[in-house]
């Protein structure tokens, strides 16, 4: 009679081998249909193109113990108010820029990159552009001549020119301001973003 314990037998290690893999398989089917449905625009942390319409604030919430984005009131980018379809547009023609002249070589974004230079998930929000009135005119220079604007606030890292047309410098203004918008739970951390007028 054979006195070996049940959990010992290989017939059990070769059930549960099988049994593990293939809930674990499940299990991340399921998690990647679940991400891709909340990274889509126009979901509750990720919103609609159109809202580069609007004003982006951010807010400190207490209870996550960071800031939170909060869309404010009707700002709309270059003046102009876009349906969501040329929102769509015009942010594409940023993130095809951004991608085809590899930003990424350099600069974070959304977590992914390098660190050479600032980080640009909140670049839209930073305080180096002065003021909310000035910040478009001094984003569109800076992206078509970065070298005559440099700005390097004493790091001494210089952004070289990339010959960015003024519609792709557009275009990635729009996709900075869009990405800025997204929930990212507080990250990059500390940052501080630009002093915006009261609503
Ligand atoms: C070779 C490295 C390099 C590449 C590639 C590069 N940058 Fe930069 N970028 C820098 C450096 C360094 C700075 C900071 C210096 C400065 O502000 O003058 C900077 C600054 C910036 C800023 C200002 C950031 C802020 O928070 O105010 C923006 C916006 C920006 N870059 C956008 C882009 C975009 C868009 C691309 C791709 C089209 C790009 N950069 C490609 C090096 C690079």
């Amino acid at each position: 009679m054979n006195t070996d314990p049940w959990w010992s037998s290989e017939n059990f290690w070769r059930k549960s081998a099988i049994f593990v893999t293939a809930f674990m398989a499940l299990i991340l089917i399921g998690l990647t249909f679940h991400t891709v449905s909340v990274i889509v625009a126009g979901t509750e942390r990720v919103p609609a193109y159109a809202v580069i319409n609007n004003r982006i604030d951010y807010v400190f919430n207490k209870e996550r113990n960071f800031q939170v984005p909060k869309i404010g009131a009707e700002a709309p980018l270059f003046g102009k108010k876009l349906t969501e379809s040329e929102a769509y547009d015009l942010v594409t023609l940023g993130k095809l820029t951004v991608q085809s002249k590899n930003c990424m070589n350099c600069h974070t974004m959304l977590g992914n990159g390098a660190y050479y230079a600032p980080d640009l998930t909140k670049a839209w929000l930073d305080p180096g552009w002065g003021t909310e009135a000035s910040r478009e005119q001094l984003m569109t220079n800076f992206l078509l001549d970065p070298v005559g604007n440099a700005r390097t606030y004493g790091s001494g890292r210089r952004m070289p020119n990339l010959n960015i047309t003024e519609p792709e410098a557009k275009g990635i203004i729009a996709f900075l301001k869009w990405m800025s918008s997204i929930d990212t739970n507080g990250f990059p951390a500390n940052f501080d973003p630009i002093k915006q007028g009261e609503e």
